[in-house]
């Protein structure tokens, strides 16, 4: 991705319903604030046209100088109830008053509360757990780590191998990009991780071949025995494409899974809370994952992702052994849970099914 040139230009002056621009762009006024970040930050941070964002409503944002956007991006993928929900931002402020910042993981009621809801709407409430993060990276992380703990204490440590897929994001950190199929992505890592296997992704076009015998087959020109996988991670879509699995291939996956004893993570980081039509996109398929990473769209706001997953596999680490010190930090937890009413209350799945199949025709 270029970096945006810096050179304020004269472009045609807009004022419709939802867009704004008035000024040249970038705005003459901001060029201090890039000129301050071209200095104190790398270049990698760089990579979106520059605007200032100082105020954000919905689906649209503002910057300072009079000039209003469409957020095409839903700061990426993050928005799913809309950017600024005063639902939210009323919960925030009386965590605000409470003056209760940070917990490190003593108890606050609220987090139990978040974890109840995301249970409630796991595959199965009554065998299903959640953990709480702060980034989608970190949520696949922490599949990972419990695939292969399971596999490891159940079956020894030959079963090792996590399988996932050509194109596949999950995240910028080591164990999501040793799990990512983006080649260019990973040239930084060197010696890749020897335990983390790539299939291709039954998307039509790339691979005409959507059938799951590509899966079987792959594995076995890779000299992989089933026997030997951990965890099997996928996208329901992947965010690239989009490339959909097809449902057959989806449930077929699942059984071999289950066949193995082979940990199923479905990575609905980018998926989730509603933006398929679904509460989560795996819900397309049939299937039940032993382990979901979420994020992003989970508070439509601040930073938060969960594991929600198979209390067999969860329970795995004893007290103190599987946390973080920001995990269900109390202002996000309420970001959540505000932003999981909202979705609820104004039937935001449904709302977007209806909106997907217009944009169908
Ligand atoms: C499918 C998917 N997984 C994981 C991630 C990583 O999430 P984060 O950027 O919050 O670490 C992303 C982010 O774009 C994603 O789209």
């Amino acid at each position: 991705m270029a970096k945006y040139s810096l050179e304020p230009i004269k472009v045609p002056k807009v004022n419709t319903e939802f867009r704004t621009i008035q000024t040249k762009l970038p705005v003459p006024e901001s060029l201090e604030i890039f000129n301050t970040l071209s200095e104190s930050e790398p270049v990698s941070m760089m990579g979106q046209p520059p605007v200032v964002w100082d105020k954000a409503s919905g689906f649209q944002v503002y910057d300072k100088w009079g000039n209003k956007w469409i957020d095409w991006s839903s700061g990426v993928l993050i928005t799913n109830a809309g950017h600024g929900r005063k639902k939210i931002i009323k919960g925030l402020r009386k965590v605000l008053d409470q003056r209760l910042l940070a917990t490190y993981v003593f108890v606050h009621e609220k987090r139990a509360e978040l974890t109840k809801m995301l249970q409630d709407i796991s595959p199965d409430p009554s065998n299903y757990q959640v953990f709480i993060l702060c980034t989608g990276s970190e949520a696949v992380e922490n599949c990972i780590k419990l695939a292969k703990t399971y596999a490891i204490q159940k079956h020894g440590p030959n079963k090792k191998y996590i399988v996932s897929f050509q194109n596949a994001f999950h995240g910028r950190t080591m164990a999501s990009q040793l799990a990512g199929g983006m080649a260019v992505l990973k040239t930084w890592l060197v010696d890749e991780g020897k335990t983390f296997v790539q299939v291709p992704f039954p998307d039509g076009y790339k691979n005409e071949d959507t059938s799951f015998d590509l899966f079987l087959s792959s594995l076995e020109s890779q000299d992989i025995n089933p026997a030997d996988i951990a965890g099997v991670l996928t996208e329901t879509y992947q965010g690239v494409g989009p490339d959909f699995l097809p449902v057959e291939y989806a449930q077929k996956l699942e059984a071999f899974c289950k066949e193995h004893d082979i940990v199923s993570i479905y990575d609905e980081v980018q998926s989730g809370f509603g933006r398929t039509g679904k509460m989560f996109a795996y819900e397309h398929y049939g299937v039940k994952p032993d382990l979901v990473a979420c994020g992003k769209g989970i508070s439509s706001s601040l930073p938060i992702s969960a594991v929600i997953g198979r209390k067999d596999i969860m329970g795995l680490y004893g007290p103190g052994s599987m946390t973080s010190t920001h995990s269900a930090s109390p202002l996000p937890v309420v970001s959540a849970i505000e932003n999981l009413k909202i979705i609820k209350n104004e039937k935001l799945v449904k709302k977007s099914r209806k909106l997907g199949k217009r944009s169908q025709t």
